[in-house]
């Protein structure tokens, strides 16, 4: 393992990364990076290819080529449960909890490699106290939730894993967006608190230029325009595109 001097402040870096499916070419090499405790967004249209960058990382679609280097170190071919256990948590569309388990026992779930009781417990509070809807509803199926407790669930069962890097794919969608702000507002929160580096997936651009720190936007498997939110929330191609306007 290299040392924190040589790795610096990169916590993630994607080189040239290829991903197929079958024949189709999903990310046609593809290269962005992340430093400790920034938020970034990955910015793009149904389809450019948000998810399979996240699924890349993790290795649920395995890059055909490119490298993909974690504090260091390069993660191709490691389980979810090795990259869960060096602090890399997914936590994927569409909200999977699951619905016939409580909202503790889903919470709980989301430890199910960590043996440190006191910790998960601190985890536990910390989490019921950022979105204490969850408390008032422990005991509760998670499939009884609404969409946006759904959401708040699914992150904070990726947060009972105490990622040091957070990946959250499209956490907006299908929200009404007085649930969204809330949920956004959470997201600055936990990076600002548990210095928790954030990427983030969304669709909805204006919303997560609010948040992010830096943003990449994605066209058809190429990361095409790159910048800080307030380049790209004032860059007129953005806006036109991206920005309704
Ligand atoms: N399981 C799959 N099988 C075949 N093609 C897929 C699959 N998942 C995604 N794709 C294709 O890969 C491209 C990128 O998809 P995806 O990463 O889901 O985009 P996004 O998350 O930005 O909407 C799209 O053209 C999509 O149709
Ligand atoms: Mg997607």
């Amino acid at each position: 393992m290299p040392d924190a001097e040589k790795t610096g402040q990169r916590v993630l870096e994607l080189d040239g990364v290829r991903t197929y499916y079958g024949n189709i070419e999903a990310l046609k090499g593809v290269s962005f990076h992340i430093d400790r405790q920034e938020i970034i967004a990955i910015l793009g249209s149904n389809g450019a290819g948000k998810t399979t960058c996240l699924s890349s990382i993790v290795g649920l679609t395995p890059p055909r080529s490119g490298r993909v280097v974690y504090e260091g170190a390069d993660i191709r071919g490691r389980s979810t449960d090795s990259l869960v256990r060096d602090g890399l948590v997914m936590v994927p569309e569409g909200r999977r909890i699951f619905p016939a388990l409580t909202v503790m026992e889903n919470l709980r779930m989301g430890a199910y490699l960590r043996r440190d009781r006191q910790g998960i417990r601190d985890d536990l509070d910390y989490i019921l106290s950022i979105f204490p809807i969850l408390a008032a509803r422990a005991d509760q199926d998670g499939g009884t939730l609404s969409g946006g407790e759904q959401q708040m669930l699914a992150i904070s069962r990726g947060l009972m894993g105490r990622p040091r890097m957070l990946l959250l794919d499209e956490p907006s969608l299908g929200l009404a967006p007085i649930v969204i702000r809330n949920i956004f507002d959470t997201i600055r929160k936990i990076n600002l608190e548990q210095k928790t580096t954030i990427l983030l997936v969304e669709q909805n651009a204006n919303l997560a230029l609010q948040v992010a720190h830096r943003a990449y936007i994605m066209t058809t498997g190429l990361i095409t325009l790159t910048g800080t939110a307030e380049e790209l929330m004032n860059d007129e191609s953005v806006k036109k595109a991206y920005l309704g306007g």
